[in-house]
């Protein structure tokens, strides 16, 4: 239809202020349901979503951050919580926003008209309009997380509908709330068509989610990251499939119903639809919160560096600048929210937590992506330095010896863990010299890990350790490598 070729050309032709021409383009034009332009957010001519997270100690200010986040042609930002200080630097960018209720506010705010009323006097009125609030997420994943399902999980719909309540007593009607889930919410996901929610979740919370969703026209909002599901699957899953770059032989047809795909995102995605279909409530519209590919991980994390990451965020922004839907949904449209605006260093778990930026805390591009999809050459990306051929070790970061107490604490995790850990740094041990805390920290953090990681053991301590290439052993005093 006309509409997708004039907004392109309007773009060419004003090249230097493409955003401009294609909104411009689009209002001639009037109805914009095809327009290629559209990209997935259904924002006018705008590139995916970012998710800005902030568990970090060395992140720039909310204001550079702004600059930082439009310099990567986003179209839209996720945020985790209602931070008063990115809504005002977001104040007047026009930059739709989507913010977030944590996990811990859902049992009261379902219990009471009055919190959820607070709650949005207090962290969206004073915002609204000059930042302009898309989406409210009640809660992070609620359903992946055991430890709250008595206190939190039936609460998720009661808080949203009150927090409903409250947006419309403010007279705020532009705002969709739901909430995120990760892929877990699901007990099948393979083939595409057996898409089925747990049985735990299915009736008692999804059921009710849908309906509320289906009811205010809101977006199921998923989790969605190939990157996990590739790396639990290396054997089955071709990484080019995962990166949107499978040939045509790796295509995959469901046997449950014939439809071809061509990448593994697209596969997920229509789980999540089989499993609303399922339930009844086929139509509810999809939207991808989070996804991404990380930069770097530590030694066994395969698929962890700059090249992929590069290749699945730049391929995936060029395919949804498209709107392709997915197989079960062609062209529909699907807002995606990339994973994320920066390594964040305070990150716990394994090394990849920490690598899924597109910068570096100090404002430096990790690698060149142009979430508008529209840029076609980039400069030649680094090799894929997989990080599991080379040996590495856990040692103590330069960030941690400000503070003797908190590495004194974390040796001593370290060292309770399996038996004789830490005897080499008992008196008389090869590695007891020097008789430092430093070098017994990272000799306690590396043994930590080195036991422990194949169980799920991380080189984290709470950002005191990090992971190294270069070997600590000295003298008679040996540490252990990732591939002893
Ligand atoms: C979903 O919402 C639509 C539009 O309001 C309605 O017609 C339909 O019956 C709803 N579906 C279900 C399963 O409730
Ligand atoms: C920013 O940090 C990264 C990672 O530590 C580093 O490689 C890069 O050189 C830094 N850039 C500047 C301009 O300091
Ligand atoms: C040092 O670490 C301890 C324990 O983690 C913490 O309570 C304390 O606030 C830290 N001190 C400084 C100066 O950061």
């Amino acid at each position: 239809m006309a509409p997708s070729s004039s907004c392109h050309a309007a773009a060419v032709l004003l090249l230097a202020v493409a955003t401009l021409a294609c909104h411009f383009s689009v209002l001639v034009v009037a109805t914009d349901v095809e327009c290629h332009c559209h990209g997935a957010n259904g924002n006018g001519c705008r590139g995916l979503g970012i998710n800005y997270g902030t568990v970090a100690d060395d992140l720039p200010s909310a204001s550079r951050s702004v600059q930082l986040l439009r310099a990567t042609g986003a179209g839209a930002v996720k945020i985790y919580d209602a931070n008063a200080d990115i809504l005002r630097a977001l104040a007047g960018t026009g930059m739709p926003v989507s913010i977030m209720v944590p996990n811990s506010a859902i049992p009261s705010l379902a219990s009471s008209r009055a919190a959820a009323e607070d709650w949005v006097a207090a962290n969206l009125a004073p915002h609204i309009p000059a930042t302009r609030v898309a989406y409210l997420l009640v809660g992070n994943e609620v359903l992946s997380n055991r430890a709250i399902a008595g206190s939190t999980w039936r609460s998720v719909v009661p808080a949203m509908a009150n927090l409903h309540r409250a947006l419309r007593a403010h007279g705020i009607r532009k705002v969709k709330i739901g909430t995120t889930l990760a892929m877990d919410a699901l007990s099948a996901s393979y083939p595409p068509s057996a898409g089925a929610f747990r049985d735990d979740i299915a009736e008692d919370v999804v059921r009710p989610l849908l309906r509320f969703l289906n009811a205010t026209g809101s977006y199921y909002f998923v989790d969605a990251y190939p990157y996990f599901a590739w790396s639990g699957n290396r054997n089955a899953i071709s990484l080019d499939y995962a990166l949107f770059q499978g040939a045509a032989s790796s295509r995959y047809v469901d046997p449950g119903n014939g439809l071809v795909y061509t990448n593994l995102l697209d596969q997920m995605l229509d789980a999540v639809v089989a499993a609303m279909g399922r339930l009844g409530y086929g139509d509810v519209k999809l939207a991808v919160s989070e996804t991404g590919w990380p930069s770097g991980g530590d030694a066994g994390e395969a698929g962890a560096n700059v090249r992929n990451a590069a290749t699945y965020n730049r391929n995936l922004a060029a395919r949804m600048s498209k709107n392709p839907g997915t197989p079960a949904r062609p062209g529909a449209k699907v807002p995606v929210f990339l994973f994320s605006l920066y390594n964040e260093d305070q990150k716990p778990g394994a090394g990849s937590e920490r690598h899924w930026g597109l910068y570096y805390p100090n404002g430096s591009r990790v690698y060149e992506v142009d979430l508008t999809g529209r840029r076609s050459s980039y400069p030649p990306l680094p090799p894929a330095d997989d990080t599991d051929s080379a040996p590495a070790w856990c040692v103590l970061g330069s960030k941690a010896a400000a503070n003797e107490t908190a590495v004194a604490a974390a040796v001593a995790y370290a060292c309770q863990q399996g038996s004789g850990t830490c005897a080499a740094i008992q008196p008389g041990g090869a590695c007891h010299e020097p008789d430092m805390m430093d070098a017994h920290a990272s000799y306690a953090f590396n043994a930590y890990w080195q036991q422990f990681r194949g169980a799920g053991g991380t080189c984290f301590f709470d950002g005191l350790a990090v992971t190294t290439t270069k070997d600590p052993s000295h003298g008679s005093c040996k540490f252990a490598s990732s591939l002893d």
